[in-house]
């Protein structure tokens, strides 16, 4: 089909469908200034995951793993949400059933103004007490001390985020899931899908019917599971589907 025309009948049936479910990923914030994991100028071309992001390595050397997240935490702090996060926003406005998942946990949707978000890989705001178990919200950039310890008991704080190896957060899964299988279109944007359980909600919503559209750089590994996929930028195409 010719591009423009695929456009076309895309954005209209994105304004046709009641039940809308997308699933974002690191391209969606890349055109806001922050680096992808994957591709060319990844982080996991230059960091080892398994020296920065499992809880081994954060037991091994917690100041190590923190210096990390407090270095990303500066080049979130400097973000602003781009016309992909914002078209996102809109679809959301006329959709009354819609639920964004997300597995950045930059926050760039919220600030956007999302407000139906599961961040299934967690917040890099929150920090987590690995004593006491509270959770708290800390935008402090630089963090004042690294690692930094909890005000209530003194413990190790740790990032809210999900490490390698470790389960997502509780209902967070669940209800992307749910929103998945329920879904007359799924859009997936910005992703690798390398990462499980989150690639598999591509899968999920396919299986159910969902017509799927994919929004990506280049092809990903959820590619042949996508009814159309659109190749380039996120701020670029979305805005183009959503006006
Ligand atoms: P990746 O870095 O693996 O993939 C980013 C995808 O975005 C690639 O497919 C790129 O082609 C695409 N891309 C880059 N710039 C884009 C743009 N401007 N517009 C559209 N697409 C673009 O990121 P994720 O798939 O999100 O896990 O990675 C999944 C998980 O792996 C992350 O959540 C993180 C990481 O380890 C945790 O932190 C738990």
């Amino acid at each position: 089909m010719n591009k423009t025309l695929e456009t076309t009948e895309v954005r209209k049936l994105l304004r046709r469908k009641v039940r809308i479910c997308v699933l974002t990923g690191a391209g969606v914030s890349a055109e806001s200034g922050i680096p992808t994991f994957r591709g060319a100028g990844g982080l996991w071309r230059k960091f080892r995951p398994q020296e920065l992001a499992t809880p081994e390595a954060f037991a091994r050397d917690p100041r190590l793993v923190w210096e990390w997240y407090d270095w990303r935490r500066g080049l979130i702090a400097a973000a602003r949400p781009n016309p992909g996060h914002e078209a996102l926003v809109r679809l959301e406005r006329r959709c009354p059933n819609f639920l964004l998942a997300t597995q950045n946990v930059d926050g760039l949707h919220l600030l956007a103004g999302s407000k139906r978000v599961v961040s299934i890989h967690g917040d890099i705001w929150e920090l987590h007490c690995t004593a006491c178990g509270r959770s708290r919200e800390d935008r402090a950039v630089p963090l004042p001390e690294l690692p930094p310890t909890c005000p209530d008991c003194g413990g190790l704080l740790r990032p809210g985020v999900v490490w390698f190896g470790e389960s997502l957060p509780p209902g967070a899964f669940a209800a992307a899931a749910a929103a998945a299988r329920g879904a007359e279109a799924f859009l997936v944007v910005g992703t690798a899908g390398a990462v499980e359980p989150a690639a598999s909600l591509t899968r999920l919503a396919r299986e159910a019917g969902a017509f799927v559209v994919e929004v990506n750089l280049e092809s990903s590994a959820l590619s042949s599971l996508a009814d159309v996929s659109f190749r380039g930028k996120a701020g670029e195409i979305l805005p183009a589907l959503v006006p």
